[in-house]
């Protein structure tokens, strides 16, 4: 059916770090969105496309008019998450390695219940719609039924989703080990069964190279080269003790990024988290290669990790695509405005100020960009799936008397990624469906 947003609209026509961001921010302060069939057919000022109001039958399409602090945007997307991990969100006291095998490994065991992995994913999806987040690079986890649980939750509210179960054949316990062969038997099932289907994407997972052997490290890259169009995605460089252990495990590869590279596991729609304690070296092949970094500001101060070199990844001589993540449940928190925050903050912490424009790019284009996806969600234009949400700038008091401070569009976006939280989230459509709508009875 067709429909139509009228309201202020802003979205990124390009790279910021690349193209300025005058030119790569377009704000349209009376923007009419005609949406058809789950896509964008039309974006631009209200004046100019008013005409496209009326449909076939002489009929005005239904139109929704927003508000003045309100602003349509696109959907945020998160491009490195752990579904289920959701329940363990700022389990207290540990740093990575302690961390995952305290509390991350137990939850995950506890998803071989497929009907307990169901409740998780759809409990997670709807925290990702509350908060604005319309698609995601998601891992499951060991068990082949949480990404059936996972797939079956995402297809049912029509989310362009890519996800996969993790492989992992070593140092982790019985209940979250597979092997190399049982690994790659069941990841082929999956993608048989799922990739492509819909808005659906898979993902192998090979969990991070501590916890697979040489031989599966080997069947997981060629696997992913034997399925065109499968995204493969890891953790890389996130903590300095992890460094030392992959090169106790791995001592005849050049550094960490060679250990995947040896496997085959480099190339466009090859996903990494983290990436914190990278060298020249590696930065440069990850550019070469074209491969993706998912920035994980949340989890990489929580776990004490380190600050991701944002700045240095996108350095315009040889930029790696990059997205914003929140890596839930390392992660603390589902918003995208907290993640931004944070993203603001590392980059505080070693030696800039990353503007808001950036952080938002970061958090929708960047990550589209960063999972191949650009030509399909995370920005506003025709031909675009219509993945869109509606902003509420004014959704605290405290909120509402900032914005009276602020004289630029930069600023009102940068009060949000500081103050806002899912209360600013008062709509989210997935493929031009509303799907969540911010009940006001519930506001404080
Ligand atoms: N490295 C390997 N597995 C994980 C995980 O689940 N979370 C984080 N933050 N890092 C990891
Ligand atoms: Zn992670």
């Amino acid at each position: 059916m067709r429909h139509a947003l009228r309201g202020a609209a802003i979205t990124l026509e390009a790279d910021p770090f690349l193209a300025g961001e005058a030119p790569s921010l377009r704000h349209e302060t009376d923007a009419l969105i005609i949406i058809n069939e789950g896509h964008i057919e039309a974006f631009g000022s209200f004046e100019s496309l008013r005409h496209t109001l009326i449909g076939s039958a002489g009929v005005p399409i239904p139109l929704r008019q927003c508000g003045q602090h309100e602003l349509i945007a696109p959907g945020f997307i998160d491009s490195h998450v752990h579904y289920v991990q959701t329940p363990i969100i700022g389990a207290y006291g540990t740093q990575l390695i302690d961390w995952l095998e305290r509390y991350a490994f137990v939850a995950e065991a506890r998803c071989a219940d497929e009907a307990y992995a169901r409740n998780m994913a759809r409990a997670f999806l709807g925290e990702c719609l509350r908060n604005g987040t319309t698609s995601g690079a998601v891992y499951c986890s060991v068990h082949p039924q949480s990404v059936d649980a996972f797939f079956s939750e995402a297809s049912a509210l029509g989310m362009r989703m890519m996800a996969g179960k993790v492989l992992m054949d070593r140092n982790v316990p019985a209940r979250v080990r597979d092997s190399a062969q049982r690994g790659h038997d069941e990841s082929q099932a999956l993608i048989d069964r799922w990739h492509g289907q819909g808005r659906l994407q898979y993902c192998i997972t090979p969990r991070f190279a501590p916890t697979s052997s040489p031989e599966q490290m080997a069947m997981a890259g060629a696997l992913w080269q034997a399925n065109p169009g499968t995204y493969l995605q890891s953790h890389l460089a996130e903590t300095l003790p992890e460094l030392a252990w992959v090169r106790s495990l791995y001592p005849d590869r050049l550094d960490y990024l060679d250990v995947y590279d040896h496997y085959g596991q480099l190339g466009p729609r090859a996903i990494y988290g983290h990436g914190i304690h990278l060298s020249e070296r590696e930065m440069a092949r990850l550019h070469d290669t074209g491969t993706s970094i998912a920035h994980c500001p949340t989890s990489n101060e929580f776990l004490a990790s380190g600050a991701c070199r944002v700045r240095d990844l996108k350095r315009a001589d040889r930029p790696i695509r990059t997205g914003l993540a929140t890596d839930l449940g390392g992660g603390t928190s589902f918003s995208p405005f907290a993640t931004m925050l944070a993203a603001y903050r590392a980059a505080q912490a070693v030696g800039y100020s990353l503007s808001p424009v950036h952080a938002w790019y970061l958090a929708t284009r960047g990550a589209a960009e960063a999972l191949r996806l650009e030509d399909r969600v995370g920005s506003i234009a025709p031909g675009m799936e219509a993945d869109l949400v509606l902003l509420d700038l004014a959704s605290t008091p405290l909120i509402a008397r900032r914005l009276t401070e602020c004289e630029t569009l930069e600023d009102q976006l940068f009060a949000q990624i500081v103050l806002a939280d899912d209360r600013a989230v008062r709509a989210t459509w997935i493929a031009g469906v509303l799907h969540h709508e911010r009940d006001e009875r519930h506001q404080p």
